[in-house]
């Protein structure tokens, strides 16, 4: 079959994958090719394990792969093919040099310009889909436009905003979709193709235009304010506990203010995952390096609440508990850093988990997909950690259990057979505030719940 347009994917990770599988499966007239260095990842997109798990993600990947949708390793025989090239690679934080520990280590990006420089045969639009540093567009310019008489690149910033646990729903029916260009005439082209591959099932009016520097800060700027809500209840959550005014009843009383809204105002042990803080310490960077001082500080502080709040959960674990962890087992409900993810990256219970072994507390980790990840996570502490699916068999015995993350899966267990397994006093700390305190505290537990007054029973 001919195919309208080639699609060419750098990336097959969390982004990369689910956004051509559904880019594929929306516009079966475009076909669709995704690839990668890592030749696992594309074996398991070409099996049955998918090599990441998102709801709906399987459905979309069977009705479209090997039809207009297609993973490989073959890079440059992709980028000699392309008409239109996303580019989805990681864009971490530095972790050496100038800016380590904040600013965006681009050396993955540079390197596939590089590559679609040395292969492209005609002229291509060249699609930033990473997160990147407002600016990189010209960076990406310079480096694509440094042979005389090769092809034509337009540089394109089309940010993804999907959340993981929900991407397949966010693809399908996003919020709006951000395309950014030069104003100029070959820009605006460039600009309105990519335009159009949206609009196959996007409507138009949530399609948004704008100049490209906007496109790639507009990204940046969203993760910055939804992590700053988070921080922003979390200290309040704090405030709550010493006055026995109760987080959720106040986000919910502020939520309902519609200058407000009310998403993203649960308290939580803390935000992780891994854009929110590589993405704000990237923004601190950018604002330093244009000497906006004051603006970096105010986003680093979202940062530094977030890092309390997880140690300040730990922390109330500690004193709730005689002060002494060691050899207690404490069962931690959760590792993925949300519900419906296995993935653990910057999860909070990484840092709850490191926290109670250097107390030498006997962790027990379970989770119904991000065991995987947990035991790559804490494979320097291997030996000192047990991991468990089946959370009952997890609470065994111990006598503590700490809910952290939000599965809907811990919100139906049976507490009273937990509790009678515990060592009493059993003590339960709910750092996601999913479960009925009430309904625990009369079975037995000690409850401990974030941003809200302790249920002891002495
Ligand atoms: P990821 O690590 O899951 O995937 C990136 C992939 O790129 C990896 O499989 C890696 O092997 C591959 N890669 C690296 N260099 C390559 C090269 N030169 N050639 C071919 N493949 C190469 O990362 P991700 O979570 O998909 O994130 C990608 C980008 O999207 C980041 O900039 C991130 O900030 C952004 N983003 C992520 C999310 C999310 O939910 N994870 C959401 C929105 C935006
Ligand atoms: C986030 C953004 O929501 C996406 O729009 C963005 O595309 C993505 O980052 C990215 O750039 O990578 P994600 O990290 O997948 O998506 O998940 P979120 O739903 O944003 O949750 C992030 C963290 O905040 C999780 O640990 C979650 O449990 C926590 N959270 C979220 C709270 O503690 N409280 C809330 O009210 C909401």
């Amino acid at each position: 079959m001919e195919f309208e347009k080639e699609i060419l994917c750098i990336g097959a990770g969390y982004v990369g994958g689910p956004t051509m599988a559904v880019i594929a499966d929306q516009c079966p007239q475009y076909r669709v090719h995704v690839v990668d260095i890592n030749e696992e990842k594309i074996r398991a997109w070409n099996s049955d394990q998918l090599p990441i798990f998102e709801p709906g993600l399987d459905e979309v990947v069977a009705r479209a792969r090997g039809r207009n949708l297609f993973f490989s390793i073959d890079i440059e025989e992709g980028i000699r093919k392309a008409d239109i090239i996303f580019v989805s690679v990681n864009t971490p934080t530095k972790a050496f040099g100038q800016g380590a520990g904040r600013a965006a280590d681009l050396q993955y990006w540079e390197k596939t310009a590089r590559q679609i420089l040395e292969n492209a045969v005609s002229d291509t639009i060249i699609v930033e889909k990473s997160t990147l540093p407002v600016r990189t567009a010209s960076a990406m310019e310079r480096i694509l436009h440094s042979k005389s008489n090769g092809p034509r690149f337009d540089v394109v910033s089309n940010p993804e905003f999907l959340a993981e646990g929900s991407a397949i729903r966010d693809l399908e029916k996003p919020d709006r979709v951000l395309v950014g260009s030069r104003e100029t005439p070959e820009g605006i082209r460039a600009r309105s193709e990519i335009v159009t591959i949206y609009a196959n099932w996007v409507p138009r009016e949530r399609i948004l235009e704008s100049n490209i520097w906007s496109s790639e800060l507009s990204k940046l700027t969203a993760n910055a304010f939804l992590a700053q809500r988070i921080s922003s209840i979390n200290s309040i959550s704090a405030l709550c506990e010493k006055t026995k005014a109760v987080v959720d009843e106040v986000a919910y009383a502020i939520g309902r203010d519609a200058r407000i809204g009310p998403h993203f105002l649960k308290a939580s042990v803390g935000f992780g995952g891994s854009c929110f803080k590589k993405d704000i310490l990237n923004l601190v960077y950018i604002c330093e390096g244009y000497g906006l001082d004051e603006v970096a500080r105010y986003w680093e502080s979202v940062v530094r609440i977030n890092e309390w709040q997880e140690r300040r959960f730990v922390q109330n674990m500690l004193s709730n508990l005689f002060n002494t962890v060691a050899g207690k087992r404490i069962a931690l409900f959760g590792f993925a850093f949300k519900a419906n993810t296995g993935d653990t990256r910057e999860s909070p219970a990484i840092t709850v988990a490191r926290e109670l072994l250097e107390e030498r507390a006997e962790v027990v980790v379970t989770d119904p997909k991000a065991l995987k990840n947990a035991r790559i996570d804490l494979k320097d502490v291997e030996g000192s950690v047990k991991y468990e699916e089946d959370p009952y068999r997890a609470a065994e015995g111990a006598h503590a259990l700490a809910v952290l993350t939000e599965w809907d899966l811990y919100r139906t267990l049976d507490y009273k057979r937990i509790f009678d397994s515990m060592v009493q006093p059993a003590f339960l700390f709910d750092g996601r505030n999913i479960l009925d305190h009430e309904a625990l505290y009369e079975i037995g537990f000690n409850v401990f719940a974030i941003g809200k007054a302790p249920l002891k029973h002495f």
